[in-house]
């Protein structure tokens, strides 16, 4: 076995490995940063197989494989790309399969690279690499962080997330009033049950802006958390 046999196999093996990962930890959530790591691990071990698959033949250039080497890595942007993630998150073989194809586009740039002009496809691999190590950190393709939660932790957002216990101190300062010690109501409507006529955002706009005869507490005295708060706790009589 040939030096570029074996640096092929083992980048081959540690690639297609490394890409499975989402399989193998039933695609839990890892953090950004780290998650963008492994893709560039993967087009480092596939840019070394993309190297190591070269074989120098005379020095003619060869300008197709320079669209090849340059279109490859926009590619491989564009799977990375923030709108993608919740396509990918569907199901852990679409990510398997999406590192895969990172994993073959590396190497195409390193190859493509080389073929062009041999020398070009160190220089194409080492481009990749750091564009995917800069994309870990932040710049470009990183989304902002409310992207990367998966639709079932966004659908659960629209349930009440203030500060219960808060709120219920600041209902029996200034609500109870009116509406009764437990919501059972008073001098204004109960409101038992309001979860079914209002959710937490209409009941949160309520408290902001009321009808007459409520009185308008926000912002003063109620502040912003204030009011998500007992918008919350309002949510959870029954
Ligand atoms: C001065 C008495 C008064 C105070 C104090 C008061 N409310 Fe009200 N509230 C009312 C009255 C009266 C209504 C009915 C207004 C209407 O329907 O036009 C009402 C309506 C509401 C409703 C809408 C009920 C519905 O579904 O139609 C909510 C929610 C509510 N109040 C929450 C609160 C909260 C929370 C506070 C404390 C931060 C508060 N209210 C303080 C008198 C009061």
């Amino acid at each position: 076995m040939t030096l570029r046999q074996f640096v092929l196999g083992v980048s081959a093996i540690a690639g297609i490995t490394l890409s499975t990962l989402p399989v193998i930890t039933g695609d839990r959530d890892i953090a950004i940063q780290p998650h963008h790591l492994d893709h560039a691990a993967l087009m480092l071990l596939g840019a070394i197989a993309g190297l190591a698959i070269y074989t120098p033949r005379g020095d003619r250039e060869s300008a197709p494989w320079l669209w090849v080497a340059v279109l490859c890595p926009l590619l491989a942007m564009l799977l990375m790309s923030p709108s993608l993630y919740a396509v990918v998150d569907r199901s852990p073989w679409l990510h398997v399969f999406d590192h895969l194809a990172f994993l073959a586009l590396a190497m195409l740039t390193a190859y493509a690279g080389q073929r062009y002009v041999r020398g070009v496809g160190v220089a194409t691999a080492l481009l990749l690499e750091f564009m995917a190590i800069v994309a870990a950190f932040g710049y470009g393709v990183a989304p902002p962080a409310t992207n990367l939660r998966p639709p079932a932790v966004s659908a659960q957002q629209t349930a009440p997330s203030g500060d219960v216990a808060h709120g219920k101190t600041i209902f029996a300062q200034n609500c109870a009033a009116c509406h009764g010690a437990s919501g059972q109501g008073g001098m204004g409507p109960p409101l038992k049950n309001e979860a079914a006529r209002k959710n937490l955002a209409e009941t949160e706009a309520w408290i902001k802006k009321p009808a007459p005869p409520m009185p308008a507490l926000y912002p003063n005295p109620l502040s912003a958390k204030d009011v998500a708060d007992v918008a919350a706790f309002v949510q959870s009589l029954k």
